[in-house]
């Protein structure tokens, strides 16, 4: 039987990985578990997330903190409970074919780890920790006043009395909570303990391809606050023409957006702090960058060059759809996966953005100028949008987008410069040189 490979080139065949989250309330399990969840299938691995909170819910779902007490032999048997419970959802889902599943939880006590481990492990999975350990008071302020007013165990409540019931909680969860092989006896455990969110890491027994991809996102992975600016390039000369692909200069238009958009980007940075600013390695995404201030560190990816059209390169839509109808048609049937002749489909260039997805991560303020097709790609990335959905996301020229990552999904803003350009979206089944996208979706 053929491997079934992915986006980053592993062999899911055979390779199920259980994430296990472990640490106190409040420090940023779920963040890191939902990040993880989104990166992975971005590239097409089959993840998925059981947050224990939401199993115990069903059956206490305003528990005040007494119930997290350990002495509380009914808080316990339910909490039992729901543990079991969302781990036999989860192997259920891996017999489904799931290959990443996160098991969102305290997971705070050696023994309910060793529990994870001798379940998971007898299903041939390998398990994972995750541990999150932070001990700044800021980070986990922030992380309270978040739960107090987002989490489903307060809806409904006053929330100084949620936030004070939410610390009392966390208290009891200190009494028995113990960090992985703080005795020295959890050392056989395969495990990432990350402290104060990246300031310190520590790595032990990380075995194969994919579990070191996942460990290496998430030792990346920080919370200092930061945006992720996106910018097609100007109107080019072949965008005037209807033809996709090239390495043309841009046009009177797209020149007029060149030199606006420090401004643009001014009024939406709101300060002069200084933006990297990354392109592709064509002219007009680079002449779109060249009036941006000079202090602004400027690099150009050869990743973030268009969408390889091969054969199909330099044509309209309606060239194309006379010389090769089939693939025309092949292409509008399923978009995200049709690959040019000689060229490359939206799956290639997801696979090809990896690294720069990773770098961003890593990094803090970035402004993007680029293409289309990649933009959607990182688009969805950030958004969350489906394969499906994806290649068809109006991205229109002459907009800025700011996005926000915050604890619970991206934030968008879109800033219009105001300059007219033609319309490069095209809907399923057209061949028109320009045409105006649907209404709605759309950035
Ligand atoms: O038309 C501009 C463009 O950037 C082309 O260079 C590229 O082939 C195309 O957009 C990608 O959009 P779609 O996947 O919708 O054809």
């Amino acid at each position: 039987m053929p491997l079934k490979t992915n986006g980053i080139g592993i062999s899911v065949e055979d390779t199920r990985i259980c994430v296990v989250m472990v640490g106190l309330p409040a420090r940023g399990k779920s963040y890191i578990a939902q990040k993880a969840q989104r990166y992975l299938k971005w590239l097409s691995i089959p993840a998925a997330t059981f947050n224990v909170g939401n199993y115990r819910r069903c059956d206490a779902p305003h528990p005040s903190a007494d119930f997290f007490d350990t002495n509380n032999v009914e808080g316990e048997r339910k909490r039992r409970a729901a543990a079991e419970a969302a781990v036999a959802d989860m192997l259920k889902w891996f017999k489904k074919g799931g290959v990443v599943g996160i098991l969102d939880a305290t997971n705070s006590t050696k023994e309910r780890r060793q529990w994870v481990m001798d379940v998971v492990g007898k299903h041939g999975i390998d398990v994972i920790f995750v541990e999150s350990k932070c001990d700044e008071e800021e980070l986990i302020m922030a992380n309270i006043r978040d739960v107090k007013t987002t989490s489903p165990d307060y809806a409904g409540q006053d929330p100084e009395e949620a936030a004070q019931d939410f610390r009392n909680r966390i208290r009891n969860y200190e009494k028995v909570y113990k960090t992985i092989n703080a005795d020295g006896d959890e050392d056989q455990l395969t495990y990432l303990k990350i402290m104060n969110v990246g300031r310190q890491v520590i790595i032990n027994r990380i075995q194969d391809y994919l579990q070191s991809r996942i460990v290496y996102y998430l030792m990346n992975l920080h919370i200092r606050p930061r945006s992720v600016w996106l910018s097609r390039h100007g109107e080019s000369m072949l965008n005037l023409e209807g033809r996709i692909g090239g390495d043309s200069e841009l046009s009177h238009r797209g020149e007029e957006y060149a030199r606006k958009l420090p401004d643009l980007v001014l009024e939406s940075v709101g300060s002069d702090r200084p933006l990297t600013v990354w392109t592709s390695t064509l002219q007009r995404t680079i002449m779109t960058a060249r009036h941006l201030p000079l202090h602004y560190n400027q690099l150009q990816w050869k990743a973030l060059d268009e969408l390889d059209a091969g054969l199909c390169d330099g044509m309209t839509y309606q060239e194309i759809s006379d010389l090769y109808p089939e693939d025309f048609k092949a292409r509008d049937e399923d978009k995200y996966n049709y690959r040019y002749r000689g060229g490359e489909s939206y799956r290639d260039v997801v696979i090809r953005l990896e690294p720069i997805i990773m770098e961003l991560e890593r990094s803090e303020d970035i402004l993007i100028i680029s293409h289309q097709a990649v933009i959607r790609c990182i688009y969805a990335y950030f958004m969350q949008k489906s394969q499906e959905d994806s290649p068809w996301v109006p991205v229109p020229l002459h907009t800025l987008l700011k996005l926000t990552p915050r604890a619970y999904g991206t934030e968008v803003q879109t800033y219009k410069a105001n300059i007219k350009a033609v319309s490069t979206w095209r809907g399923k089944g057209s061949t028109a040189k320009h045409e105006d996208p649907a209404p709605e979706g759309g950035v």
